[in-house]
């Protein structure tokens, strides 16, 4: 991404799991007409392994390594794209000034027990960080306290997901990234 002010920034989703940022992001990207990117897929494209498994056999700090090699690819596409971040992608310095610089970024909200229903009914998605947890809730209420600075420090708007469709935060995310890109 060149530092023009008249190139179009990427649409860069981030927040807790549960979000629904890989369910919007494909949404917003097919409004936008513009390729998706979510960078834990591309971290396990990457390295041919699952989340959760670099997180077994490689720990959470090389995962992190990972996401931000991801993060810097994503950012660095010089056409446009829609990316949807790992719920703690933000926590890198260097991650929210790269997002930040080469996108806008919304920050996808909803209380912990919204979250944790989302998490729960989603058997696709392996999330490591809450795996044995019984209560989902607790462990999403207390990351969100300990990344809510990061959140507000990476995110231009937030957007709140509570009771909403996937479809409508879609066009909700999408008319506020138009009135903020130009
Ligand atoms: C993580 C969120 C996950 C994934 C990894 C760690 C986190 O992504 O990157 O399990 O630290 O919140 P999603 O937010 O897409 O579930």
């Amino acid at each position: 991404m060149t530092d023009d002010s008249s190139t179009p920034k990427h649409l860069v989703l981030v927040g807790l799991m549960g979000a629904g940022k890989t369910a919007v992001g494909e949404c917003c990207a097919e409004l936008l007409g513009r390729a998706f990117l979510d960078t834990d897929q591309l971290v396990e494209a990457n390295t041919r392994m699952g989340v959760a498994d670099i997180f077994e056999h490689h720990g959470e700090q090389q995962f992190r390594i990972l996401e931000r090699d991801a993060v810097a690819d994503a950012c660095a596409s010089p056409v446009p794209l829609v990316i949807a971040c790992g719920g703690g992608a933000v926590l890198d310095a260097e991650n929210r000034r790269r997002l930040r610089a080469s996108g806008v970024v919304v920050w996808l909200q909803a209380p912990p027990a919204v979250l944790s229903a989302r998490v729960t009914a989603d058997a696709s998605a392996d999330r490591p960080l809450l795996a044995g947890s019984a209560a989902a809730t607790t462990t999403l209420e207390r990351l969100r306290a300990q990344r809510e600075p990061a959140y507000v420090a990476a995110a231009h708007l937030s957007v709140d997901t509570e009771g909403q469709t996937v479809d409508d935060v879609a066009a909700r995310v999408v008319e506020e990234y138009r009135a903020w890109n130009g």
